[in-house]
């Protein structure tokens, strides 16, 4: 039976999930741990509103629980050391360097946590993969904790999140399914029933789902690769709207009333962002290539393909219907975050669209209520190839949207209407 968890990394999705497990199950410890230090001290701000992620509904969960069975700490050795159960929550963002550059997801995060799990644990635990990881890691996960050990028993378990940003407090408390992978051995299925009883404190045992640990594992890229795959097919069918008279938003409710396709995720956009669905799709396509199946990788690659060409579609459109002359001329952005009701600005279609205008030299003038001026101009300096003090002078932050948009030339609507 599960009494005292550990969940090493306190973002997006370490900070929401185990809010919900500590709110839902109060006879369990909850202990939230990350190297940032700066992030565990705004978890514990007195000020709810400076909470460090930004959910609906997340900060009344936290002022519930927060000290009561829900803890945040910097104390990774010591949280690992008292618990039962330690899920693993860190990035795993694409590689920028060496083998699989540009596709593979850096696992360098992961392989530490499984190191200092092995190197601290006095006592078997069960190690659980929360972060999104290539079909196979677990292997990995566990030959580590196997090797360089104190000899305690390790289960690993896979057991993936699918909330969406913006959403994360209802998606948790009312998910379609949670999906629980393991061993097909003794101690492994000891293993998932013990995690299966942690949810069933609040999710009907029916939505519970349990594989391999395989499935599991891929069924969280598989799931993302889909979700990306209706956008950009989408995206894709609203240029061919543009030149044919068909209107997307028409086309959109047509098809999406066959229960066969349904309603979701069919809305025409600038693409997707976030920190998800491009990283999880290269990885994917990754791990295609590595297997040798050129054609499923090519398949797959191609939403991003069309992903990438939609931003930047979007920008020329706003630069040619200006007859191709933006310099010094004013622009509103509304919106820079990848999405409505959160203030993960990750992959952004903002930061390229603002990009794109700004290699025209346009002013800008960005508003979101929930992005930082500070945020802003890190994600330009991040991608841009344009000086610090070139963005400083052209893009500038504002608090009020009318301010964004007074005697701007054109508007461009970052976020979702409605
Ligand atoms: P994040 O970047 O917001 O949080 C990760 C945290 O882990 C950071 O605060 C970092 O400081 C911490 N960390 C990294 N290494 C550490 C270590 N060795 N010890 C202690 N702390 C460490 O990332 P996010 O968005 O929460 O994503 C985490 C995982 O969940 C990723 O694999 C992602 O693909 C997956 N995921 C993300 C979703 C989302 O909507 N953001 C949804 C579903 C899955």
């Amino acid at each position: 039976m599960i009494k005292n968890i550990c969940c090493i990394g306190a973002g997006y999705v370490g900070g929401p999930t185990m809010a919900v497990i500590a709110n839902k199950s109060p006879e369990i410890k909850v202990h939230v741990v990350d190297l940032n230090a700066q992030r565990i001290a705004d978890w514990n701000s007195d000020d709810f509103s400076k909470l460090p992620i930004y959910e609906p509904g997340l900060d009344e969960i936290v002022k519930a629980t927060r000290g009561r069975n829900l803890f945040f700490s910097t104390n990774v050795d010591q949280a690992i050391q008292q618990a039962d159960a330690i899920f693993i929550s860190v990035n795993t963002p694409t590689k920028t360097y060496g083998v699989g550059k540009g596709m593979a997801a850096d696992l360098k995060y992961i392989e530490l946590c499984a190191r200092q799990i092995a190197a601290v644990a006095t006592t078997d635990k069960i190690v659980i993969e929360k972060s999104t990881l290539p079909v196979r890691t677990a292997e990995a996960i566990q030959n580590i904790l196997k090797n360089t050990g104190n000899g305690v028993n390790f289960e690993v378990l896979s057991n993936p999140e699918f909330l969406a940003e913006g959403t994360a407090v209802s998606d948790l408390m009312n998910p379609d399914r949670v999906l629980i992978g393991g061993n097909e051995t003794v101690a492994g299925k000891k293993a998932i029933q013990a995690l299966v009883d942690v949810y069933a404190n609040w999710v009907p045992t029916e939505n519970i789902l349990t594989t391999n640990v395989w499935s599991s594992e891929l069924s969280k890229l598989t799931a993302n690769a889909f979700l990306a795959q209706r956008v950009s097919s989408v995206n894709a069918l609203s240029e061919l709207c543009e030149h044919t008279g068909a209107d997307i938003n028409e086309v959109s409710r047509a098809i999406g009333t066959d229960s066969r396709i349904g309603p979701k995720f069919l809305k025409a956009s600038v693409g997707f962002g976030g920190s998800c669905f491009q990283k999880d799709i290269l990885n994917l396509v990754y791990i295609a290539k590595s297997y040798g199946l050129t054609e499923v990788a090519d398949y797959w690659e191609q939403v991003i393909i069309m992903n990438d060409h939609q931003k930047r579609r979007f920008a020329a459109n706003i630069v040619k219907t200006l007859y191709n002359t933006v310099s010094g001329r004013d622009f509103a952005m509304l919106g820079w975050a990848f999405k409505k009701d959160t203030n993960d600005t990750r992959e952004s279609a903002a930061i390229y669209v603002c990009d794109e205008l700004l290699n025209e030299r346009a002013n800008i003038r960005v508003y979101d209520p929930k992005v930082s001026k500070s945020k802003v101009f890190t994600d330009l300096e991040y991608l841009s190839t344009r000086s610090n003090q070139e963005n400083e002078d052209l893009v500038t932050v504002v608090t009020d949207p009318y301010k964004a948009c007074k005697n701007s030339h054109a508007i461009a609507v970052m976020t979702r209407v409605g």
